[in-house]
């Protein structure tokens, strides 16, 4: 097990107030908060953002860079986007000073670790970035997709068709994260009896890594339909999405309650 390592004063960090200490190499985020000493990896599980630099509130840490949520106290993630706790740590004062012990893993007491668990691997192909816009399915396998082959092309035959498009962090189709906002099915104005279809999608921050993968992926999985011209991905921000739009299939997956 490791060994406590003195970070710092007592008198060095208000309450409330946090710091960025280095403990046996590693960076931590320490919390003064409501007389206790709390500590967690400084590093945040959606994208690695540095939560020290996030905004505490009572025992609350929001990362600077999407806004996910982490309890100080525990290390867990309060708030999409991230969805896996990050590390926390012991603390005792002791001789005037804060030490910290390095934990191996969220929750457990092993010898120290030096790296997240790693997030387990996506199904999806890969998908090359793409830009919003139209994009041609001349291309396109001739047998439909999945749960939609056969159905008539309509707005629920899409959204069926799109529960094979998967966040590649959270692992969990974008229909059920509540991405998609709407679907528009028209006739093409370059392929006779062929349609066109428009998606608006949002994201579940402004920023998010993954989105020009979801935009790949929702136009290919609509143009594997042999009744598909062209698909149009709109990205939407408002109104913003927010977990609530999440259906409960998407928590039970994501073990929120
Ligand atoms: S890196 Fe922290 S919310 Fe994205």
């Amino acid at each position: 097990m490791a060994e406590f390592t003195r970070v710092c004063d007592v008198g060095e960090v208000p309450d409330p107030g946090k710091t960025l200490v280095d403990v046996d190499g590693e960076m931590v985020a320490l919390f003064h908060v409501d007389g206790a000493w709390h500590a967690i990896d400084d590093v945040c599980t959606h994208d690695g953002g540095p939560l020290a630099d996030g905004e505490l509130r009572n025992h609350t840490i929001s990362c600077p860079r999407h806004g996910a949520k982490f309890d100080v106290r525990t290390g867990a993630a309060l708030t999409m986007p991230a969805v896996r706790p990050t590390r926390a740590h012991e603390t005792k004062v002791e001789d005037g000073g804060v030490w910290v012990r390095l934990r191996s893993a969220p929750g457990t007491d092993g010898p120290a670790a030096h790296a997240l668990p790693a997030a387990p691997t996506t199904s999806l192909p890969a998908a090359q970035p793409t830009l919003p816009g139209a994009q041609p399915a001349a291309d396109a396998p001739t047998a439909e997709p999945g749960a939609a082959a056969g159905q008539p092309l309509c707005e629920d035959a899409v959204r069926e068709i799109l529960k094979e498009v998967k966040d590649p962090e959270l692992f969990v189709n974008i229909v059920d994260l509540g991405l998609i906002y709407g679907v528009t099915i028209g006739e093409s104005a370059d392929v006779p009896g062929k349609r066109h279809v428009s998606v608006d999608m949002t994201m579940t921050s402004p920023a998010c890594p993954a989105g020009p993968q979801l935009i790949a992926d929702t136009k290919r999985a609509i143009g594997q339909r042999t009744d598909v011209a062209a698909v149009e991905v709109r990205i939407v921000m408002d109104p913003p999405w927010s977990p609530d739009r999440m259906t409960d299939a998407a928590r039970d997956q994501l073990g929120i309650f």
